[in-house]
């Protein structure tokens, strides 16, 4: 039976919630899961905290991080263009679940904005908590990618949501994001995985949804890219579209044989997939930047490191290593290791 999350019942007022879900980090298996492909990401221990009481006809929260606090009557007549921006994904949650009751109280979050770690996501997925959802884990993404749409018109997948909702602690989340299969793989004991800030990033504005036209484009002419063949990526007329729909083709392969190397135990085989998923994001895919490529150049080459690659929508963000348990990697402000954990609940 699919897992539901907990309830928590909004209408049982003045009753306090906190509600907790965590960023993630993607392995490998990016820029595939628009068009139903395989995405190999885990929930990682950084979260977002929604808590608060229930509060009538209106949503009243204040952010740490984000200093400006957001107050909303509901229902919210645009999300997209609520103020401080921040709350345009509480808004989008908000209607999304159709709320008549709101929540009164604070955001907190360890997951660094903006670094591509799904700070969004989770803030999504909080809220929806926070607010009352009773949704199974699958529903409860599938509401939250339809909150980020609305608030930000970035055509985003499901992974960040689904990954964030449904992580399971000590595993990475093999996905198939066209059946919304999820099968849970086991970490080996042998491997550390470690996360370095490169650069801020928003996909808002960026060439996002450009390469989710591309693979549109690319499907109409070969039919879903998630069936597709490195062969039949080469009937396709213009290069660009050539290009996007190979990475996309290849990188489904790679998140295939990457699970069977984390079920193998064969670390150093994962790494040498995860290198080349980086190469092909940024050859053919063009999602990454100059400076993430010389940080995962110079990250490749560290002793004890089996692979590194940018994670996530690219443009900047973050850059994730895997390496053995053993190697001794800089641990500062920009650069730390990660441990895969369990989904958003409600924590008390
Ligand atoms: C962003 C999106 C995801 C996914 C990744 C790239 O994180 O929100 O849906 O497309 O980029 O893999």
């Amino acid at each position: 039976m699919e897992p539901y999350c907990r309830i928590y019942m909004s209408s049982a007022k003045g009753k306090p919630v906190v509600a907790r879900a965590p960023g993630r980090v993607n392995l490998i298996g990016d820029h595939t899961d628009y068009t139903g492909g395989l995405v190999l990401p885990m929930a990682i221990d950084r979260y977002t905290t929604v808590a608060g009481q229930a509060l009538d006809g209106a949503i009243r929260l204040t952010s740490e991080q984000m200093h400006e606090p957001l107050a909303l009557n509901l229902p919210v007549a645009d999300a997209a263009n609520v103020m401080p921006a921040w709350g345009r994904y509480v808004a989008g949650v908000a209607n999304e679940m159709g709320c008549t009751v709101g929540i009164e109280g604070s955001v907190t979050t360890t997951i660094p904005i903006g670094a591509g770690l799904s700070s969004s996501a989770a803030l999504e997925v909080a809220t929806a908590l926070a607010l009352g959802s009773t949704l199974s884990v699958t529903e409860l993404a599938q509401l939250c990618r339809r909150a980020e749409h609305v608030a930000t018109g970035v055509p985003c997948g499901i992974m960040d949501q689904l990954t964030s909702a449904a992580g399971v602690d000590g595993h990475a989340l093999l996905i198939d994001c066209h059946t919304l299969d999820i099968e849970p793989i086991a970490l080996p004991n042998n491997m550390q995985v470690v996360v370095q800030w490169v650069a801020a990033r928003t996909l808002v504005g960026s060439a996002y949804a450009d390469r989710v036209a591309q693979c549109a484009q690319a499907e109409k002419e070969i039919g879903p890219l998630r069936l597709a063949s490195v062969a039949d990526t080469n009937q396709i007329a213009d290069a660009v579209v050539r290009a996007r729909a190979l990475h996309v083709v290849s990188e489904n392969e790679r998140v295939r044989q990457a699970a069977e190397c984390l079920q193998a135990g064969d670390v150093q085989g994962f790494g040498l997939l995860m290198n080349e998923s980086h190469e092909s994001l940024r050859s053919n895919f063009a999602v990454s930047t100059e400076q993430m490529d010389n940080a995962v150049k110079q990250a490749q080459a560290l002793p004890g490191v089996y692979g590194a690659r940018m994670t996530g929508g690219g443009f900047g963000g973050c850059m994730v290593m895997v390496a053995d348990s053993d190697a001794r990697l800089p641990e500062n402000d920009n650069t730390w290791r990660v441990r895969a954990v369990g989904g958003a609940a409600i924590v008390s």
